[in-house]
């Protein structure tokens, strides 16, 4: 039986219409109370609820009954139904564990394409076959969306790209965060990619250096003769990417009053090319990126508010590259597959050896580094069989070849960066992990200690 929760008897009647003319046995409630009474005494196989119930809006009520159908039922699938103008909310409910989302009003045939995948799903990944799960459900992801370039099936990586694949097809603002190097611009490319802008243009600008000085004349374009220095007419972004979507990236280093001028454009929807007042309508999909703390930073008086809350329609954070282990031997694999193209060295292969290794490295830089790494072993060594040794010798960045406490390093070996990385690193074993004797021996408030931790994607334990 399928279950419908509902407080509105319109849409009851017709979604129990529709499943019983496909042949589905329905009930029909009103309330999240009667729902949790039919999960309890009869498990449905499927359950279809509303986010909203009458006298609530925020979707508190929709999210806690989500919560405890997942309790009582945690295989029964549960679709939900939203409003237009509450995907943020339908990402949470997805994060809280439901399997797919409708937007009212809802397309018939596809509600029911919906439904009919989202049962095959619970028949093919039965819950005794746990190890090899998440491979089937990377698969199933790739059958409805195209994320081919991006590797791996770490059950945390799988939900990002579920949010990002449902909300990919909407024109909903997204702020992708994540340290660096862990994949931002990939999944930014791949929200246009799967979206329906997919012919029109990405255009992609890095705001962290773009001045408040330059920030109109390279975002909103000019005419000649707007002012000394323009001699020509010059296309700002917005104007190459209108059509399509626009990857503002960096947006945390962007300067105040920059933010005003990027947050009117937002809003209005329209702009001015710099030395002509005719305004210019703009359509397009704003996808924005950081690897800062904006939440943090908004606190601090140093992110505007209003700008953080209309980019950050659906946010989507990505996990640090050791925060899914076991996706570092997938990812390394795939490196060398492009290496082996790229350098004709078709034997090329790495050992088991070395991908334990590499699995048990702290990489802050992410995938990146991975990739780095991968690439400057496969060009020093010259093995075709790459071992730990081959990885290790060439890990400037990994505390292997970190300077001895006491000592500074030789110019050119370490950057400022990883210094810092390091000396924090000492700090912490040192002090056994207390933050507040960390922060106090390194000069430091215990939130610039925090920041630097995150920044340097160092894991600690609240000590103290
Ligand atoms: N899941 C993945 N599969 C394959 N390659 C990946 C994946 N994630 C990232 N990469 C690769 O790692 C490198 C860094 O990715 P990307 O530029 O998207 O990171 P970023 O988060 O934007 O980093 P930064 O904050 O430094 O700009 C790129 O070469 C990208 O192709
Ligand atoms: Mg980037």
């Amino acid at each position: 039986m399928f279950l419908i929760v509902d407080d509105d008897v319109a849409i009851r009647t017709s979604l129990q219409l529709l499943l019983k003319q496909a042949g589905y046995p329905t009930k029909a409630v009103a309330t999240p109370a009667e729902a949790l009474a039919t999960v309890r005494a009869t498990p449905p196989r499927l359950v279809l609820m509303d986010m909203n119930f009458s006298l609530d809006t925020s979707g508190h009520d929709g999210l806690a009954l989500l919560a405890q159908v997942k309790q009582l039922a945690p295989q029964v699938p549960v679709i939900l139904i939203t409003g237009w103008g509450s995907i943020a909310l339908a990402v949470e409910g997805m994060k809280a564990g439901a399997a797919e989302f409708v937007t009212k009003p809802w397309h018939n045939e596809a509600l029911l394409q919906t439904i009919r995948t989202v049962l095959a799903v619970g028949e093919t990944v039965p819950e005794t076959d746990a190890a090899d799960a998440p491979a089937r459900q990377r698969r199933h992801l790739d059958q409805q969306f195209e994320f081919r370039d991006i590797i791996g099936h770490d059950p945390q990586l799988l939900q990002v790209l579920r949010s990002v694949g449902q909300v990919a097809a909407t024109d909903a603002s997204v702020l992708i965060e994540g340290d660096s190097g862990t994949g931002k611009e990939l999944v930014a490319e791949a929200i246009h990619r799967n979206s329906q802008r997919r012919k029109q243009p990405f255009v992609k600008v890095n705001l962290g250096g773009i001045s408040a000085s330059l920030f109109e004349s390279e975002m909103f374009g000019h005419r000649r003769g707007a002012f000394t220095d323009a001699k020509t007419d010059r296309v700002g972004r917005f104007e190459l990417a209108n059509g399509g979507t626009i990857f503002l990236d960096e947006i945390g280093e962007l300067e105040l009053a920059s933010q005003v001028k990027l947050l009117r454009v937002l809003q209005d929807r329209t702009y001015e090319v710099l030395g002509d007042s005719k305004p210019r309508r703009l359509d397009i999909r704003v996808i924005s990126a950081t690897n800062r703390n904006l939440a943090e930073m908004v606190a601090q008086g140093r992110f505007r508010e209003d700008l953080f809350y209309r980019i950050n329609l659906i946010s989507v954070r990505l996990p640090a590259l050791r925060e899914r282990p076991a996706d570092i031997p997938l990812l390394t694999q795939h490196f060398l597959n492009q290496l082996r193209a790229t350098y004709h060295r078709p034997a090329l292969k790495v050992s088991t050896r070395a991908l334990h290794w590499l699995r048990e490295q702290p990489l802050p830089g992410n995938i990146r580094e991975l990739k780095n790494l991968v690439e400057r072993a496969v060009l020093v060594s010259g093995k075709e069989e790459l071992g730990p040794e081959d990885f290790q010798a060439n890990a400037q960045r990994l505390p292997a070849r970190a300077v001895a406490p006491g000592e500074l390093p030789t110019p050119g070996t370490m950057t400022l960066d990883e210094l810092e990385a390091q000396v924090i690193r000492q700090a912490l074993s040192h002090y056994d992990g207390n933050i507040s004797r960390v922060a106090k021996a390194l000069g430091l408030s215990r939130g610039a200690l925090y920041r630097r931790l995150e920044k340097h994607s160092i894991p600690f334990e609240e000590a103290g």
